[in-house]
């Protein structure tokens, strides 16, 4: 295990494996405890612990730590389990002031101990329906939806020029994107909400401290690539007559066919294999009403060429390339030029491993 960064703050632990890195809150220089949990997150028994010095000054990147592990059971493979802190907050990506900024508006906390107390008891309860990195991360805050500001502000403006524009936010976890366009303006009641966790929405209601009334957005729990609940047809060509349904009386995704003026992903197509992820592009396009100016935008991991990269360790992630992703939708998804692509990369650093450089590809995609 060795230092992977260190701020005045905390440092940042790393070590290969099938693991993910932690970071310890900058303690007072010595020697200290850590709790070993199994794969699944319950305690060994008896109790594993490793004993980590932590020195004084300050600690350079890439610096070793020295690591003992003590485990009073003689049989238990060690280092074969992930490492936790017993209380596994990593502090690391926590609110920025924007979005300290949207919480401390949706939830009435003003004082910052009260709100990380508040964010580090719902991130525990998230961690137990799925502990995923974004979890751990604090992801769950972090706002991605104006992040490509010309597609954000298009958006707003389909909004404003028709009262009646639907957004769908597919893979919204939390649904804290939806809350932050809600509060530029795009009003809730005309949103959808998907995804494959129930649990995740409702949690999104601890966190923002809202309510199905409060926060009306229509919540649609599936998975998308499932065509029970997102059926593949191919594009129409011109807006259909009848009005649309209400997506507050809906079960599934399909009804919304040529219905949303905008649809957006943050973070979900890295998810999937390539056929699945053009899949999932197509279902999402057949959604869009088929009239100029309708837009799909998000962000997701990509490289500069397109393959499969390691992502979090001992996992592949399929990654497109700008180009693989902009030739996606012009041509594949959408007939040859009928669509403008945009795209813009930026470079998050290694976050899912300690080789692998993760770009988040930022994107538009709009009917023209
Ligand atoms: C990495 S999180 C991103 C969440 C959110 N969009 C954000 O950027 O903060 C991916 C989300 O996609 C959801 N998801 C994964 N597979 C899905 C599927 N097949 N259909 C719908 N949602 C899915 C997960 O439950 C999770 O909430």
């Amino acid at each position: 295990m060795h230092i992977l960064s260190s701020t005045s703050k905390d440092i940042r632990l790393g070590r290969r494996g099938p693991q993910q890195d932690y970071v310890l809150p900058r303690l007072l220089p010595g020697w200290y405890w850590l709790l070993i949990f199994d794969a699944d997150g319950s305690p060994l028994d008896p109790p594993a612990l490793a004993l980590i010095w932590l020195p004084t000054g300050r600690i350079a990147d890439g610096t070793d730590i020295h690591l003992f592990l003590t485990n009073l059971h003689k049989n238990s493979p060690v280092y074969s389990c992930p490492l936790k802190m017993a209380d596994p907050q990593d502090n690391h990506n926590y609110a920025n002031p924007e979005e300290l900024a949207l919480l401390k508006a949706q939830t009435g906390i003003h004082n910052d101990d009260e709100l990380k107390a508040h964010i580090s008891a719902v991130q525990k309860k998230a961690a137990t329906v799925a502990n995923y990195p974004c979890i751990q991360r604090f992801g769950f805050i972090k706002i991605k939806i104006n992040k490509f500001p010309s597609a954000y502000n298009h958006v707003l403006e389909l909004a404003r020029k028709d009262p009646s524009a639907l957004l769908l936010d597919i893979g919204c976890c939390f649904g804290n994107d939806l809350r932050k366009i809600a509060l530029d303006g795009f009003p809730a009641q005309n949103m959808i909400a998907s995804d494959l966790r129930q649990d995740f929405w409702n949690l999104g209601h601890d966190l923002f401290r809202s309510t199905p009334s409060t926060f009306p957005a229509a919540f649609l729990p599936g998975d998308a690539l499932d065509d029970a609940f997102l059926a593949l047809h191919p594009l129409l060509d011109a807006p259909l007559s009848t009005p649309a349904p209400d997506p507050h009386t809906l079960t599934s995704l399909t009804p919304l066919r040529a219905r949303l003026s905008a649809i957006h992903s943050a973070s979900v197509f890295h998810l999937f294999s390539e056929a699945d992820q053009l899949r999932l592009a197509r279902k999402l396009a057949g959604l869009l009403v088929p009239r100029a100016g309708s837009m799909i935008w998000g962000c997701h991991g990509a490289q500069a060429e397109k393959g499969y990269v390691e992502g979090v360790p001992g996992r592949k992630m399929f990654c497109h390339s700008p180009e693989s992703w902009r030739a996606l939708w012009d041509g594949e998804v959408f007939p040859k030029g009928s669509v403008k692509v945009a795209t813009h990369m930026v470079n998050a650093g290694r976050i899912l491993n300690e080789r692998t450089d993760f770009w988040m590809m930022f994107w538009s995609v709009e009917r023209l």
